[in-house]
């Protein structure tokens, strides 16, 4: 067994316990309980995957401490004493992989809705969260007992159903992390104002589940490192309070960042850098003696290798990446780094669900959700599979028909495999696109699958083939616009391809999230860049945390955007559109349309009746996602 990432597998240990490597799973709601937030079938399962995987210790996903203190429908309480039974099963579950498990104690604080937590929400002071809209009660003196009581009887609920400990969330915006931040806390009484009043709050909680719950019961806190905010909470000030907390009792400190007015920070898209939080915790680390954990963006073995054999923080959290491949842990471990698959932070399947009241999935894993709904078997019958393109739908469909059996030819008109996902990789903030790709290949390769590029597959090659069954994941092509001078418009696919060259002034018509993507790109290159979008608003059609990092980017690229704009005609030095029934003619060397995609299923129409087996999949059923071609693959492959 080669085992190439020492430093990631030493033990260390966390108050009264010993865990058995450096990677943490990092609290993650899921939407998997009941209603009433009890722990499900599915949420076990989810997590015994994790643990099986290899993981150190688990901190199990944000556990509501009170009745009103929700943000989220589906999320697990600790409120009462009727969670006990669940949350005994699922800490013995992990328990039983040698895994330590924590349970994070959480209150919403002003960042929900009354909607969703049954009642007004509470803070520190009365000012509304500009993302929730809702205006909190300001707490008084006996909500604060209440509260503090909540927080110490679901940390002894915790105990005693077997959790190795609790992590406090005292993070992201919501209820200890508003007292603890300048931004949301404006009290005049001994919890508000100076820092050690700020702090009050949590130190208090940890006080109360200290007294409760023993010395030898093991407490964390998560913080922000910052709050990326305007007069929110420094690191400079993140260090003071982790030392605090050092001094009353923690024994371990983990780093984060954000609150939902600065979302992108808390879960971080793409358009980040890997591991971009790590500096702040180790600022903390510097200061304490207990161990600190480092989170955000880190996806990948080696740079957490990285991290801890540079001593720059003592664990690392791997969240998205551990959704992405529970079993990154053991791969890392046995040296199969090339057998991870990534996290490509794209958000969509997992948080991007969240927000919206679904269960979190996973763009790149297609059994995210289903854990224990279904076992890859093989087939009784294999067959002669020819799949027709090797987009993610095509690789995803040629992956599960090979893993069941089947005997899996895959054909694609271009030199390499990839497909949309390879024109995508020309923006820079999407290279990892490649590492998928790559994770592909070696997955094709293994699996015995023959793949040739650069043939273009029509009718009678097809034929000659003789499959039993044919997949076409044939994709998507840009929508085009009938307007006078459609002869001076692009679409997207042609500058990403090279095809044409932009100059100097361009506009983009179309503000959507590929749209956006493509001004934050030309603009890097020097272009002035102008995005025309026909509704009043643009990247309507990603994720919040994605919306709100590409409207910085945007910002500084200085890329102008005109709203509620009709593009009436294109000429070779400008378009001219119409704004609210006034024509504007707007300066442009380029005009590039990105309006959204059409489906490539011509091949259907000739095969259909043909061959014995057609299915189609993917893009060139419905346009849309990584996510929704990887599932839509992932479907069939198990379905043939
Ligand atoms: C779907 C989803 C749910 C999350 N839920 C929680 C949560 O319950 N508590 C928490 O402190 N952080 C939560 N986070 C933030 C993660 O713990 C983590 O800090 C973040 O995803 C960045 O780390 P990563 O890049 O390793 O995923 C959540 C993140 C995601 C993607
Ligand atoms: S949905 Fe995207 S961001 Fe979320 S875990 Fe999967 S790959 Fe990562």
């Amino acid at each position: 067994m080669v085992m190439v990432l020492s430093s990631l597998f030493e033990s260390v240990d966390v108050g009264s316990i010993r865990v058995k490597n450096r990677i943490v799973m990092p609290p993650i709601t899921t939407n998997y309980a009941s209603m009433s937030g009890e722990v499900s079938d599915l949420l076990i399962r989810h997590y015994v995957e994790r643990a099986r995987g290899g993981v150190g210790m688990i901190i199990v996903e944000a556990c509501s401490v009170h009745r009103y203190g929700r943000a989220f429908y589906c999320q697990l309480g600790a409120f009462n004493d009727g969670f006990k039974p669940g949350l005994a099963r699922l800490a013995n579950a992990i328990k039983s992989y040698n895994v330590a498990v924590f349970l994070q104690l959480f209150h919403a604080g002003r960042q929900t809705t009354s909607a969703i937590s049954g009642a007004q929400p509470i803070a520190p002071s009365p000012i509304p969260c500009k993302t929730i809209r809702e205006t909190p009660r300001e707490m008084t003196l006996e909500d604060i007992e209440e509260i503090e009581n909540s927080f110490t009887n679901a940390a002894y609920r915790a105990k005693t159903c077997g959790f190795d400990g609790v992590e406090i969330h005292g993070a992201h915006g919501y209820l200890i992390s508003e007292f603890l931040s300048p931004y949301t806390n404006r009290r005049t009484d001994g919890y508000g104002g100076s820092l050690e009043n700020r702090a009050r709050f949590a130190l208090e909680i940890v006080e109360r589940i200290r007294e409760k719950c023993g010395f030898s019961f093991t407490v964390g806190f998560r913080i922000n490192g910052s709050d990326f905010i305007d007069g929110g909470l420094t690191i400079d000030e993140s260090i003071k309070i982790a030392k605090m907390l050092e001094d009353v009792g923690v024994n371990i400190i983990h780093v984060s960042a954000g609150m939902y007015e600065s979302r992108e920070y808390i879960v971080q898209p793409m358009y980040f850098p890997r591991g971009l939080l790590i500096p702040l915790a180790e600022r903390i680390k510097k200061e304490v003696s207990i161990p600190v954990i480092a989170v955000g963006r880190i996806n990948d073995p080696k740079l957490a290798e990285d991290i801890v054999y540079h001593k720059r923080v003592d664990m690392v959290a791997m969240g998205r990446a551990l959704i992405a491949d529970p079993e990154l842990p053991r791969k890392a471990f046995e040296g199969r780094l090339n057998d991870v698959r990534k996290c490509i932070a794209c958000i969509d399947g997992c948080v991007g669900r969240l927000v919206y009241g679904f269960q979190v999935k996973c763009s790149v894993n297609p059994l995210k959700g289903l854990e224990g709904f279904i076992n890859i078997e093989k087939t009784v019958k294999p067959k002669k599979a020819l799949v027709i393109g090797a987009g993610p739908a095509g690789l995803e469909a040629a992956r599960m028909l090979a893993l069941r059996g089947h005997e899996v030819l895959v054909i694609d008109r271009n030199s390499d495999i990839g497909g949309a996902l390879r024109l995508a990789l020309k923006f820079k903030f999407k290279s990892e696109l490649g590492e998928l790709i790559d994770w592909y290949r070696i997955q094709l390769k293994n699996l015995n699958v023959k793949v040739l590029t650069g043939i273009e597959a029509d009718e009678k090659y097809i034929l000659s083939i003789k499959p039993d069954v044919v997949i076409l994941a044939s994709g998507s092509k840009p929508l085009t616009l009938s307007i006078p001078g459609s002869q001076f418009m692009y679409v997207v696919d042609d500058v990403l391809t090279g095809k044409i060259e932009v100059k100097d002034d361009v506009i983009i018509i179309g503000g959507g999230l590929i749209g956006c993507e493509l001004a934050i790109h030309l603009a890097s290159q020097g272009l002035k860049v102008t995005i025309v979008e026909a509704q009043d608003d643009i990247a309507r059609d990603t994720p919040i945390q994605n919306k709100m990092a590409l409207l910085k980017l945007l910002k500084e690229a200085n890329v102008k955007i005109v709203l509620k704009a009709k593009p009436i005609e294109a000429r070779n030095n400008c378009l001219i559109v119409e704004v609210d029934g006034n024509k504007e003619i707007l300066k442009a060397n380029s005009v590039i349309l990105s309006i959204g995609r059409l489906k490539e299923d011509w091949l259907w129409w000739s095969l259909k009746n043909r061959v014995c087996e057609l299915h189609i999949i993917g893009d060139a059923v419905n346009p849309g996602k990584i996510i929704d071609a990887v599932t839509d693959g992932f479907r069939i492959g198990i379905t043939i």
